[in-house]
């Protein structure tokens, strides 16, 4: 049986795009956490790139020392990475593959082709006592590489159906969608956690949030957006009253 209950990550990259825009210290990325924590977030998640353009070391430092609920420590499979990680110990490690010039992460992480690569690396993290979480595309092989390597979790990268939704790309939207679904299903069957992110909007989470098996949605760019409008706690309740609903 699949479990009922769904968290809300937030991540917060973005309130650290904003403050170096400028330089400086506004605004604070923790300031952001703590106040998505008392809006009832259940998690943070920071992603600590090679260039350091929203997150820097001193932020995951910071929000290691403040944070109550639990921090998802995103990162890229690199030596650098695994060293900060394994200095932090965070409650979980989410691998993401990452290139310098996108924009954002674009694809899931090739677990297939770098399985011993990966399986190696994550090693000493879990025995570090942090879960695992592999991005992925919602591709069998890699649903399937993610459970050999020794995952915990696989977080499935929902952005192409998210962008089809919002491209009114009806057709392609609802073949992303069969695909996620599917493999939400294979991935819990193989006793991994599945969550999903990227690209989330009020207009799509619904129905992602409505596969019984996902246990965490993570969320960023567009709650970060959405809370210069209406402010960081409504933003992030209302998100919150959209996933519960389509829970239920
Ligand atoms: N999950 C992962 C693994 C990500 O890389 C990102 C983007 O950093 C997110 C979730 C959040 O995506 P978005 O900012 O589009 O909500």
């Amino acid at each position: 049986m699949a479990e009922t209950s769904l968290r809300l990550g937030l991540n917060i990259d973005h309130v650290a795009t904003l403050r170096n825009a400028r330089g400086g210290t506004n605004p604070d990325p923790v300031r952001a956490a703590k106040l998505a924590e008392e809006a009832g977030v259940d998690g943070i998640t920071a992603h600590l790139r090679e260039d350091r353009r929203h997150m820097v070391d001193a932020d995951i430092e910071n929000l290691m020392q403040s944070l109550t609920v639990p921090l998802n420590f995103e990162m890229a499979a690199t030596d650098e990475m695994q060293r900060i990680a394994l200095r932090h110990k965070p409650h979980a490690v989410c691998i993401v593959p990452e290139k310098r010039e996108e924009r954002t992460t674009e694809g899931g992480l090739e677990v297939a082709r770098e399985q011993n690569k990966l399986s190696d690396f994550i090693a000493p993290l879990r025995e570090a006592g942090s879960r695992i979480s592999l991005f992925v595309a919602a591709d069998m092989k890699q649903v399937e590489a993610a459970h050999r390597v020794g995952a915990d979790i696989i977080e499935l990268h929902v952005g192409a159906y998210c962008d089809a939704h919002a491209e009114g790309d009806f057709k392609l939207r609802d073949a992303e969608f069969e695909s996620l679904r599917d493999m939400s299903t294979y991935a819990h069957s193989l006793g991994l956690e599945v969550h999903a992110g990227h690209g989330l909007t009020y207009d799509c989470v619904k129905p992602i949030a409505a596969f019984p098996e996902v246990r965490e949605l993570n969320i960023g760019h567009f709650l970060i957006g959405e809370a210069v409008f209406r402010g960081l706690p409504p933003a992030v309740q209302e998100m919150r009253r959209l996933m519960d609903e389509a829970r239920h």
